[in-house]
């Protein structure tokens, strides 16, 4: 395997951490307004609706969020047609936003750290999770549902964002039952789209459940296996015949959690010494599951897989160490130069022999992998990126990264010093034939206007920077994951 130097002369950092620090500001207001302050044109024939999801609120009525992954989940919508856009967003409407907003103060613990007021003794042996519903928001099956890992799906009017109640998508689900955040979308399988999500839950050992939805949201096939040891996945790659996921080498600690020092992820340990699993499950729910060892490496998300003259070849985000937040005091407290950097390694799994190779692809850090839905399992040639504006170190995610995997080519924007960005979502163009014929659409925090845009740019040559910026009149705290959908759920344009 390839190894990366850690640069040890430091040059001068593309951000204030102040900046960056204010984009994750509470957003508590909810708006609905169409967009009038857009810089060159949105292209006509990008029209349907981006979702995005993420935490909306770092505070509660003033009580700090020790971790934003703990904040409740806000959707942000922008309907586009005929070159207008329409933006709205609202928060979730959970049983723990709603019974929070009343009191005023933290009713529950965060799995990422934040405590109730009151110390240890008023946290010890209170194990109820709140279901932030914050990590993701995709549209299937005529149903918009706002995803968070641990519980159940949160299902919302795609019109008007309103929480209808949680979903247990036609009774597969039990009240508590967990459902994943990231669902992939399978092009095409038996004639049809499928939506294909896992399910886990663990422990001593760990079950993972995997479902299939056809088109109109039915369930087409269903399994269940069980898997040794603690397992956090947090995400997973398909193929046409596998399910593939990545089981860190970590465990779980769960005594300062229950005695209330601690939130659940902060008693996870990683360790290096112990080998990372490629755990590999038939999609048709038939034969072995089979695991590979690998590097020690702490994976949140994959890139994609595919299978080539029997490999499989998967493409994920690692980090060399789980990326916890130690001893800061809260996230904002982080010093990045001591969180290890995430990179995006290939392994190559020979399936008859199970060698494993692995090859690190990138020294720039970067996250939230993206590629066209229509090579989701297959080979593909566009990777795009969420990326630091620094080749190498350790940084906030400031800049757009496209990889040709073929030639290894990159191209780059930045929005640094003071741009902050994340997730981007690939549009096809609708007739392209070209695989990265489309439009990349990224979320930016704009720290100068303390403002939030979206970016939309050319996916051919995103080095020329955004073909338009919709300027929204307000910030929208950083998200986590989105999604797009042709469907346009906004209201209709009256022609001025
Ligand atoms: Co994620």
């Amino acid at each position: 395997m390839q190894t990366l130097e850690t640069p040890t002369a430091q040059s001068a950092p593309s951000y204030t951490r102040e900046d960056w620090k204010n984009g994750y500001q509470s957003q508590p207001e909810e708006f609905a307004y169409w967009i009038d302050d857009i810089e060159g044109e949105i292209p006509s024939e990008l029209a349907g609706t981006v979702f995005r999801n993420g935490p909306g609120l770092t505070d509660i009525n003033g009580y700090r969020l020790r971790h934003p992954f703990d904040g409740d989940g806000m959707i942000s919508a922008i309907a586009l047609q005929n070159g207008k856009a329409f933006y709205q967003n609202k928060f979730v409407r959970t049983e723990g936003y709603l019974a929070e907003q009343a009191s005023g103060k933290p009713e529950y613990r965060g799995v990422f750290g934040t405590q109730k007021p009151g110390g240890w003794l008023a946290n010890a042996f209170d194990l109820r999770l709140k279901n932030i519903a914050n990590t993701h928001v995709v549209y299937w099956g005529g149903k918009l549902l706002a995803l968070w890992e641990a519980a159940e799906p949160h299902r919302l009017d795609p019109h008007t964002l309103e929480t209808l109640g949680l979903d247990y998508l036609d009774g597969l689900l039990k009240e508590g039952d967990p459902f994943a955040a990231h669902p992939k979308f399978d092009p095409e399988c038996n004639g049809e789209e499928r939506m294909v999500n896992f399910s886990i839950k663990t422990g001593l050992s760990s079950t993972i459940s995997l479902f299939e939805f056809s088109p109109d949201g039915t369930l087409a096939h269903q399994h269940k296996h069980s898997v040794a040891g603690f397992a956090f996945m947090h995400d997973f790659a398909i193929t046409p015949n596998y399910c593939v996921f990545v089981q860190n080498p970590v465990s779980f600690n769960p005594i300062p959690f229950v005695a209330g020092f601690k939130g659940a992820a902060e008693c996870i340990q990683f360790n290096p010494k112990a080998p990372t699993k490629i755990v590999v499950i038939p999609r048709n729910g038939e034969g072995e599951v089979r695991f590979y060892n690998t590097e020690p490496c702490f994976v949140f998300h994959h890139a994609n897989a595919f299978e080539q003259d029997g490999k499989l070849i998967l493409d994920s985000i690692c980090y060399d160490n789980f990326p916890s937040i130690e001893d800061a005091e809260d996230y904002s407290k982080v010093d990045f130069d001591h969180v290890p950097a995430s990179n995006l390694w290939r392994f190559t799994v020979d399936l008859a022999t199970e060698v494993v190779d692995v090859e690190v692809l990138t020294e720039r850090a970067c996250e939230f992998p993206t590629i066209n839905p229509q090579n989701v399992g297959r080979d593909y040639r566009y990777l795009y990126l969420g990326a630091a504006h620094g080749s190498t170190g350790n940084a906030p995610l400031q800049a757009l990264l496209k990889r040709d995997m073929e030639t290894g080519e990159t191209q780059l924007w930045s929005a640094a010093p003071r741009g902050f960005g994340g997730e981007p979502l690939f549009v096809a163009r609708p007739g392209a034939e070209q695989e990265d014929d489309g439009w990349l659409l990224l979320w930016l925090y704009n720290a100068e206007r303390d403002r939030t845009e979206l970016a939309i740019f050319n996916a051919q040559d995103i080095t020329t920077g955004p073909i338009a910026k919709l300027n929204l009149k307000h910030r929208v705290p950083y998200g986590l994951h989105g999604s797009f959908t042709p469907h346009y759920f906004g209201p209709q344009h009256e022609a001025s």
